[in-house]
């Protein structure tokens, strides 16, 4: 049916691809054997799959669901898919909600040919310990190996450092002509694990065994090896079933459904070349047709493709209204850009145009004294306090949003000025600095520059409140992705202030999560899939927020080196081993900022802390919402504002039976 509506030159072209492939194409793929454990050796079988089809198809690999990547909004990022099609394939509720630890995942991805192999290109970030090996066994679990990594790679593997990018080839394949005759749509790239054999998983795929077999040019004798690829011919698409099912209890061989299966039987399988030599005519039409549909598939892929594949730079093109937000991803490394004459115009309508020779009155032209810090400066206009920041460049980013955003809890920008080549930002001033000098920079000896439990409490609910506000009421909503205790600031009644929203980014309604491949921010409070795939969603500020609870309580840094110790800890990574395990309250006491003494109700200490390993676990999708963090936090304030120092020796046996 297809066929109707392709044109003559396209036919064409299939009869010749057709043509060349029955003269030239090997039949079958190469199974590794075992090969990938010597990076040193390159055989071709360990590079990848042969070209010898359809020069692109959509194909399936399988991937199996491990700590880090349990979800399919990370599994879709690690491999290069969608993470609908993954949810709805393999039946998983949402994008966001997990899948049992060790269950195969069905991923389907375009596959096409590159240097003479199929692959499926993927970029990946390197984390301190990895190796070629590891990247390709270890986080892709065979789905592409070290000598693919290393062919594809410009980097030695002794020159990986963690940051690099490389590219991941993922082996995938297309259907021979052959396949496609006999009925083959699609190639799934099966993970072979302990205890698997051939007739498990081709049952388990409703797949032909002697199509397996010859598929990887094996035979029944042939031995294969957990962490190598098995491809899998299918006639249609797989379904949740044949991953659902555990591999132990396989279903029962060839069911009702598999009549045509039977009728051109093991018989003709085993013999299916023999096919075409006899019925050459019957089945280059056969082949046309099918050809015609595949190419119909992948046209239809290509053109969708392009959004959820991590190598696109995706993130600026959903922000489709602003055009001046495409500026900001390269606005810190870059060199300075101009600031866009729209963005200036649709501010000039709600803030303040300065002039420059009123700032410099204000700040004694920038003088030494009047510096807060780095490029912000204290001054007087009008008679209001304000702070100025200086930015090399465009700050339209800041000025967007700022300029629409007005809460308690986020800072106030009253105006801005532009002059050679520098924006000026004038905000509202905070008087009691940053929270992070409070806590990180206060002087030891002088307990009045300790903040107390109730001015945490207070200062957490507060940036909770402004971070709720940006997520769900600013329209559009954004995400700050800077978040930290530095970037906290308070005004004169302690009361805290989001700062800083440089980087932030809006989140329309409905919209995928972004992906970036410009990772900025801060050593320890930047999330883990932040950091490894550059997947920008709420859940960032989620986390951050957790590491500056765990900054209010310990009063350490986010990064801290603990006495005798070369290597910097990361705060977030400790709350684990303070909340949890034998004598808790011991280890939580010890955790908690020295210089509030005991004056701090320990159960309510104990909540925070529990609620800070909530906001960075490491999965997103199981860090709660801001909303929910917020409700939790109420509740923490509205006991502190009950909580009376006196009570100390009553909060202390509150926290028995933990
Ligand atoms: C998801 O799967 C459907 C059906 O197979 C396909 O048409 C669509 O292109 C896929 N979407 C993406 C973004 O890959
Ligand atoms: C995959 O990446 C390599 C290296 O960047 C490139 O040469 C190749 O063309 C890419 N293949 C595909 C299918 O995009
Ligand atoms: C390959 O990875 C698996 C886990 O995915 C691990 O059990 C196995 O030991 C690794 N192989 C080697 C040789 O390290
Ligand atoms: C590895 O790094 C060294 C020193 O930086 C350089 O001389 C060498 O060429 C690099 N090797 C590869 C294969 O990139
Ligand atoms: C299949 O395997 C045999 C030996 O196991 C080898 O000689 C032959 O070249 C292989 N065929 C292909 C098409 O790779």
């Amino acid at each position: 049916m297809a066929m109707t509506t392709r044109s003559d030159p396209q036919l064409a072209f299939f009869l010749a691809l057709v043509l060349l492939c029955l003269v030239s194409c090997n039949a079958q793929q190469q199974y590794e054997n075992n090969r990938q454990l010597d990076c040193t050796t390159t055989d071709s079988s360990t590079l990848g799959y042969t070209c010898n089809g359809v020069r692109s198809c959509s194909s399936y690999l399988t991937f199996r669901s491990q700590i880090a990547y349990q979800s399919p909004v990370l599994i879709a990022y690690l491999l290069g898919a969608d993470a609908d099609n993954i949810s709805r394939i393999n039946g998983v509720a949402t994008e966001f909600a997990n899948v049992p630890n060790d269950q195969l995942v069905l991923v389907p991805v375009p596959c096409s040919c590159s240097g003479g192999y199929y692959q499926h290109n993927v970029s990946y970030t390197l984390t301190s310990r990895d190796t070629y090996f590891i990247v390709a066994n270890d986080t892709y679990q065979g789905l592409s190996t070290c000598q693919a990594l290393i062919a594809q790679n410009p980097y030695g593997s002794l020159n990986l450092t963690a940051g690099l990018r490389v590219d991941v080839p993922l082996r995938c394949a297309c259907p021979t002509a052959e396949q496609t005759s006999s009925g083959i749509k699609y190639l799934l790239t099966y993970l072979i694990t302990w205890g698997d054999d051939v007739p498990t998983i081709a049952d388990r795929f409703h797949a032909d065994y002697q199509a397996v077999l010859h598929a990887n040019n094996i035979s029944s004798s042939s031995t294969i090896y957990p962490f190598t690829t098995l491809l899998v011919p299918l006639e249609t698409e797989p379904t949740k079933d044949e991953v659902a099912s555990s591999p132990s209890a396989p279903p029962p061989p060839q069911t009702a459904d598999t009549p045509p299966n039977d009728g051109s039987g093991s018989s003709s399988s085993g013999h299916k070349w023999v096919f075409v030599g006899v019925g050459i005519g019957v089945g280059l039409l056969a082949l046309c047709c099918a050809g015609g549909l595949i190419w119909l598939l992948c046209y239809r892929q290509r053109r969708r493709r392009r959004i959820p594949v991590p190598d696109v730079p995706v993130p600026f093109k959903t922000a489709e209204s602003s055009a001046n937000y495409s500026e900001l991803s390269d606005k810190r490394s870059g060199p300075p850009t101009s600031v866009s004459v729209q963005s200036v115009r649709s501010a000039i309508e709600s803030l303040t145009v300065y002039e420059f020779r009123a700032l410099e009155a204000a700040t004694a032209a920038f003088g030494e004294d009047h510096r807060i810090m780095g490029s912000v400066y204290r001054g007087v206009i009008n008679g209001d306090a304000a702070a100025i920041k200086r930015l090399k460049g465009d700050a339209s980013n800041e000025i967007n949003i700022l300029k629409q955003i007005n809460h308690s809890n986020v800072i106030r920008l009253s105006g801005f000025c532009l002059h050679d080549g520098n924006t000026y930002l004038v905000y509202e001033f905070a008087e009691k600095g940053s929270l992070g000098d409070w806590l990180h920079h206060h002087n030891k000896n002088d307990s009045s520059s300790c903040l107390g439990w109730k001015e945490r409490v207070q200062i957490a609910h507060d940036v909770a409140h402004g971070l709720n506000y940006l997520h769900d009421y600013a329209s559009p909503p954004y995400v700050h992705q800077n978040l930290k205790s530095s970037n906290i600031l308070l005004d004169g009644e302690l009361r805290a202030k989001l700062a800083n929203f440089g980087l932030a980014r809006p989140m329309e309604d409905g919209e995928r999560p972004h992906l970036t491949r410009h990772v900025v921010g801060t050593q320890g409070y930047m999330a883990p899939e932040y950091l490894e795939h550059g997947l920008v969603t709420p859940k960032l500020d989620v986390f951050a927020f957790g590491v500056v609870l765990l900054e209010l309580l310990s009063g350490k840094e986010a990064t801290f080196t603990e006495e005798g110790e070369k290597q910097d800890t990361l705060l977030w990574a400790c709350v684990g081993s303070v909340i949890s395990g034998e004598d808790a309250r011991g280890r939580l006491m010890a955790f908690v900022d020295p210089c509030l003494g005991r004056q701090y109700p320990l159960e309510l200490a104990h909540a925070m802390a529990e609620l800070a390993m909530l906001c960075v676990a490491r999965d997103p999708g199981s860090r709660p919402s801001m909303t929910e963090v917020l409700v939790s936090l109420s509740a923490i304030h509205d006991s502190t504002l009950d909580w009376d120092s006196s009570d100390l020796a009553d909060s202390s046996s509150m926290i028995h039976g933990r």
